[in-house]
């Protein structure tokens, strides 16, 4: 079980607190003096380079962190989750999504069964089933090869797997197009089906739970859609599967059991990429490639399980994190992808960061106090340069940055991957040392202006500088390399909820939107009074129905 310390109330977190207002004042052109920083605070694993010199820290600052990870059992929570205990308090649920990539040949026994066994034997039925949709052996039910797979899913069920399509598009060069629904919002599903043919269209229905909301709605469209041409139910097989953990629903939803892959309770949504919700990408890329980002998050695992906190990637992230959240006070973090491929990566990250540590209850059952998990937000480079980058370098918010990019392009064109690189690189350095007044001054004097626009221009023209990130360098973004990142963040943001003392696998902030929503559906539908709302919700209510003429 997890340690239940409140990091506040230690002598390190007080020690940090003095030393931050020591190192707030030292600009990291300062720090830089030391020339062997770079060496000092960079990390290689495998091919993958993380460089963190570009922080607000030292020696001391580190020493503390990873003192603060050992007071707060980190050690311990690691092996507890590994071993499937029931970290998942408050919803007595062992955490097992490190078990899904596990491609030993051990054994994991989870209350007297062996998970390995029924997770092999998933895996199995996935890799037949991406074949035989691949290779055209599994058809349509007038018998034509499946050209499209729509994948119908929301949260987990939805951005792991869109995310990871996208990220290795490059390789997906004989599989069926994949799309994705998840948005309950009609548009959604009717853009998608426009340009599709119901006999040689896939339905994927993935949800964990298969209740919710959005994807059930969504799914019954697709059936009626698909049985608009179809008119037989007994085609259904041959065009739906489910991806779910409950298959009484499945049944219920009229999916035949054999098209059923299941995964399991101790499979939160967000991390459920490495389940049969990965189906997706196994039929995108083929099942060997989509084996290769299991690997490459098994290193992952294998490197955050045995590498000592000093050079460990996730913990050194998640402390980082930390350092900015609770003694800078830094209230959103960016992850910048220099890779087109990348472009779902921030959102996948939004859920997996802010629905695990978005809380504020600690794991005492009290209020945490302190700031946990930051707003997260990004869009690949260059795109966001041309958009939000001037706050992170001459606003008021102190914004940490993660940047990613791959040393060599998967689409060598012309001098796209150089300029590329020489934007990330140039970004980071910016954001770091900015540009002085006088350096602003000799740079207007060296244009040929008069003094007075100088004078009149040179304040807007000052970059601070002293802006933290991180720079994250791949080889070249393969399905390994995917799957190494993805692990990554999902233990950088396990570190964090260890430390901030708060159950990250839980989401009980998503329910009461949901409850409520049941109610104020009954009244959209049949125009039941609304005098049990507040005055907003019922002036809203009513605007809505007069304009639609109830
Ligand atoms: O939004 C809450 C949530 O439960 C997420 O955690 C989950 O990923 C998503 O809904 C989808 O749930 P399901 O896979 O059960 O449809």
């Amino acid at each position: 079980m997890l340690k239940k310390v409140d990091p506040e109330k230690t002598e390190t977190w007080e020690k940090l607190l003095r030393y931050y207002k020591k190192m707030k004042n030292i600009p990291l052109k300062e720090l830089f003096k030391d020339t062997a920083r770079f060496d000092k605070y960079s990390v290689k694993f495998d091919n993958i380079l993380l460089d963190y010199s570009k922080n607000k820290i030292d020696g001391t600052v580190m020493s503390l962190l990873i003192e603060l990870s050992e007071i707060s059992g980190l050690d311990r929570a690691i092996e507890s989750m590994f071993a499937g205990e029931k970290i998942n308090e408050t919803e007595d649920r062992a955490v097992l999504h490190t078990a899904l990539r596990d491609l030993t040949n051990t054994e994991l026994i989870l209350d007297d069964k062996n998970i390995l066994t029924d997770i092999r034997s998933v895996r199995e039925k996935m890799k037949v089933f991406s074949c035989s949709v691949r290779e055209g052996v599994f058809k349509g039910y007038t018998g034509k090869k499946i050209t499209d797979v729509v994948n119908i899913g929301i949260g987990g069920s939805d951005l792991g797997p869109h995310m990871a399509c996208e990220a290795l598009k490059h390789y997906s060069d004989k599989g069926p197009r994949v799309h994705f629904v998840s948005n309950v919002d009609g548009s959604h599903i009717t853009e998608t089906l426009k340009h599709l043919d119901q006999e040689t269209t896939l339905f994927l229905v993935a949800s964990k739970t298969f209740t919710t909301q959005e994807t059930m709605t969504n799914a019954q469209t697709a059936r009626e859609w698909f049985l608009s041409e179809a008119k037989d139910k007994e085609y259904i097989k041959n065009h739906f599967a489910a991806l779910s953990s409950n298959a009484e629903k499945v049944s219920q939803f009229g999916i035949d059991i054999e098209n059923m892959f299941e995964f399991w309770d101790f499979v939160g949504g967000r991390f459920s990429l490495w389940s049969a919700i990965g189906l997706p990408v196994a039929i995108s890329v083929g099942y060997d490639l989509y084996e290769q980002m299991l690997k490459g998050a098994e290193k992952t695992d294998i490197h955050f399980k045995n590498e000592p906190f000093v050079r460990n990637i996730p913990v050194i992230l998640g402390l980082l994190g930390i350092w900015y959240s609770d003694f800078f006070g830094c209230e959103c973090e960016f992850v910048l992808p220099y890779d087109q491929y990348l472009s779902r990566f921030p959102a996948f990250l939004q859920q997996l960061s802010m629905e695990s540590n978005g809380k504020s209850v600690s794991r005492h059952g009290k209020n945490t106090g302190y700031r946990t998990a930051q707003v997260l937000m990004g869009e690949p480079g260059t795109n966001g340069q041309h958009s939000f980058y001037q706050l992170i370098h001459q606003g008021t918010h102190m914004i940490p940055s993660d940047f990613l990019c791959a040393v060599h392009p998967l689409n060598p064109v012309s001098d796209h991957h150089d300029k590329l690189l020489a934007n990330f690189l140039s970004q980071t350095e910016a954001l770091a040392f900015g540009r002085s007044e006088q350096e602003v001054i000799e740079k207007l004097r060296s244009e040929k202006r008069t003094e007075n626009e100088i004078e009149r221009i040179s304040p807007h023209r000052v970059f601070p500088g002293d802006r933290p990130s991180n720079s994250i360098i791949y080889d070249r973004l393969t399905p390994d390399t995917l799957g190494k990142l993805i692990a990554i963040y999902e233990h950088k943001v396990f570190v964090q909820g260890v430390i901030w003392n708060i159950f990250s696998f839980d989401q009980w902030g998503v329910e009461l939107g949901k409850e409520l929503a049941v109610k104020v559906l009954d009244e959209i539908r049949n125009g039941n009074g609304n005098e049990s709302y507040d005055v907003s919700t019922a002036g809203l209510i009513s605007y809505i129905k007069e304009k639609r003429g109830f």
